[in-house]
């Protein structure tokens, strides 16, 4: 397969950023006319962002797995989709052809359908890093259901909130997953999501760990039963659900600075175009090339950079069920000699995490078949920049770092892999089709280049966020109420001389903890549930490894004789109602908590103390007990 609009050299890009945003009609319709398309559209856009109302190639016709499978198997057929390698290094790894993939895909969405599911049907899907998870949320688009897949290290209640909040009635799931030395028991905790849940109509439940799970008559069935039952029906082939270019493809919760995690919602023709565009430009995607993105599918980089950009353009993934540092911090490099990965695509935190291991780790294996590095999820700073460019890279493989998030379905600045240049700690360039726009506090423009403000995108992109699941209102005043007429990111950024971006992070309560976003008011709502937390407030510092750390400022009216006991009974609750990853680093008992006399907690405070900083905290007159900001110093955990 070959990508006509791939862009080679930076004149192109140039001419191609262009005519994006002067005639973004014209220059996507060419683009989508290469996708395959069971009915073209009658319009390519119809948008405002007050709203917000956003349809692209509207009354389009397609499948998206259609493009992602069967437009592969006369050229691609034999050739590998999915590359799988264990947790066990051990243990032999599985390859995918397009024709396997096609064929299990066809299998499971007759199990989905057997089991009732139809066409916009919400299915929860809780799996690890196997083959079955991609073939699952591919059979779910196949059926025309609606998947939202939930990262395994959620637990029980966050679960339960997400089914409850999507309606969904049914669920795929292991029996556990192996990740390094654990194994989790992800069938246990969909069943203590299920308590009490009277909605749910069908769990079914892949083999992967074997570890004894519990089956209730009538409800769980095993995912390898069912596609006995479909083997024994004879052909496999499942006729694709036709859907609508603005039909609902997925679901994926994420968290913001207020209330519980939100449901973005993409649409499959214009998420399509965007990762398929996205993935053959930035990584500059070669045929034959092995695509190794780190990521989990329970989040966007795994939907759009494992999934749908990648398969969508017939390319070879690899797809890895373990951790970086087991056995041993050598783990990636390992893989990348045994299969001769040509992209690898990261985090800052897991490359920050290797630097600490030393070279030794590096150094017995041949890296040599690199072409590209990736790195997305938080900002890379210099050193861990340096250190990928030159250990793993070996100075001859361009960095590309991609800014984009959740809502935006894929890479939105960053600049393309040998094509337009690489800048150390910037994301560079906008993409083709994207108009990002810098404003001050007060939603003024900020014009002119070595400028600095709040990111926001002024034009719509093919693959953006449609909604909030079940709450269109929701959407608009997170990210379209801010400032008039634009999509705000909560991200700050600068913009250096030359017009390169580098973000700098988030400007509102959101917190980016090992690449994982997750809310203050969120984790400040899990402490609250604890008995004996009065009040509580959360910060983030800055943390070596996972570039953000969580500080929680606890007002404790228990009678803890332990304190360490009670903060780890506070630790264990944040686990029970978020998960393992919203777990505060630190936990500092206070008598109460800086405020002004509106009541309006004074976090800029609680920021500089945790960060260390407590020269100068700045005005704080205002507050209704000064003497507190005293105590919390003294006692502060730094
Ligand atoms: C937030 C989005 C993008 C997919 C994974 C995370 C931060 C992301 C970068 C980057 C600096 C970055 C932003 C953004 N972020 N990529 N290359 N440089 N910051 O998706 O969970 O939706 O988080 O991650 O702060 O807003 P997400």
């Amino acid at each position: 397969m070959t990508y006509p609009y791939q862009i080679n050299n930076i004149d192109a890009y140039r001419e191609a950023y262009q005519k994006s945003i002067e005639h973004p009609e014209k220059f996507w319709d060419e683009i989508a006319s290469t996708f395959v398309w069971r009915k073209k559209w009658d319009k390519v856009l119809d948008w405002n962002f007050i709203e917000p109302h956003v349809k692209w190639f509207l009354g389009g016709k397609l499948n998206i797995t259609e493009n992602c499978l069967d437009r592969h198997l006369a050229t691609l057929g034999d050739k590998p989709a999915i590359i799988w390698e264990s947790n066990d290094p051990e243990e032999h790894h599985r390859v995918l052809t397009y024709r396997d993939l096609h064929m299990k895909v066809n299998q499971f969405a007759h199990v989905l359908k057997n089991n009732g599911v139809k066409k916009g049907d919400r299915v929860c899907i809780y799996m690890g890093m196997i083959p079955e998870l991609t073939i699952a949320v591919l059979a779910c688009a196949r059926v025309g259901a609606i998947h939202s897949v939930i990262f395994g290290g959620f637990s029980s209640q966050a679960i339960a909130d997400r089914l409850y909040d999507a309606q969904a009635e049914f669920i795929v799931t292991c029996d556990g997953a192996f990740r390094g030395n654990k194994d989790i028991p992800l069938k246990n905790v969909i069943d203590d999501a299920l308590i009490g849940c009277r909605f749910v109509k069908r769990v079914i439940v892949a083999t992967r760990t074997r570890t004894p799970v519990s089956m209730i008559k009538g409800r769980d069935v095993w995912w390898e039963d069912e596609i006995k039952k479909v083997e024994t029906q004879g052909n496999p082939f499942y006729e694709p659900e036709v859907m609508d270019a603005e039909d609902e493809l997925f679901i994926l919760y994420t968290s913001g600075s207020t209330g519980k995690p939100k449901g973005v919602v993409h649409t499959t023709g214009g998420y399509m175009v965007w990762t398929n565009y996205t993935f053959v430009n930035v990584f500059q995607y070669q045929p034959g090339q092995i695509h190794f993105c780190t990521a989990d599918i329970g989040w966007i980089t795994g939907h759009s950079y494992i999934v749908y950009g990648p398969l969508s353009a017939g390319a070879t993934v690899l797809m890895f069920e373990g951790v970086p540092t087991w056995p041993d911090a050598g783990r990636f490099w390992q893989i990348v000699e045994k299969y001769k990965v040509d992209i690898l695509y990261t985090a800052p935190t897991a490359i920050r995490s290797l630097m600490g291991f030393g070279l030794d780790y590096v150094k017995p294996y041949d890296l040599s078949s690199l072409k590209v590095l990736g790195s997305v999820g938080e900002p890379i700073n210099e050193e861990a920049w340096w250190w990928f460019y030159r250990n793993i890279g070996k100075e001859n493989c361009p960095i590309v770092d991609t800014w984009w998030q959740t809502e935006t379905g894929g890479i939105m600045i960053s600049n393309m892999a040998g094509v337009t240049p690489h800048k150390p700690a910037h994301a560079t360039l906008p993409l083709p089709g994207v108009n990002p726009v810098l404003v001050d506090e007060q939603g003024k423009v900020i014009e002119g280049n070595a400028v600095s403000g709040n990111l926001c995108i002024s034009q719509p992109w093919p693959g953006m966020i449609r909604t909030t699941y079940g709450d269109h209102e929701r959407c608009r005043t997170t990210y379209f109420s801010t400032y008039p007429q634009s999509y705000f990111t909560g991200d700050g950024c600068l913009r250096d001389e030359d017009g390169n971006y580098r973000i700098t992070g988030r400007v509102d309560d959101v917190l980016n903890v090992s690449g994982h976003r997750i809310g203050t008011a969120e984790v400040e709502n899990a402490l609250n549930m604890h008995n004996g937390v009065v009040e509580s407030a959360v910060v983030g510092y800055a943390h070596d490894i996972k570039g953000q750390g969580i500080y929680a400022y606890v007002v404790y009216d228990g009678s803890h004789e332990d304190e360490n006991l009670t903060r780890q009974d506070i630790i264990q609750t944040v686990s029970r109602v978020i998960g393992p990853i919203a777990k505060p680093d630190k936990i500092q008992f206070v008598s109460g908590l800086p405020k002004t006399r509106s009541g309006k907690i004074m976090r800029r405070i609680l920021r500089k103390i945790a960060e260390g900083d407590t020269g100068n905290l700045g005005d704080i007159t205002t507050l209704l007990d000064p003497g507190i900001v005293q105590e919390i110093k003294n006692g502060a955990l730094v």
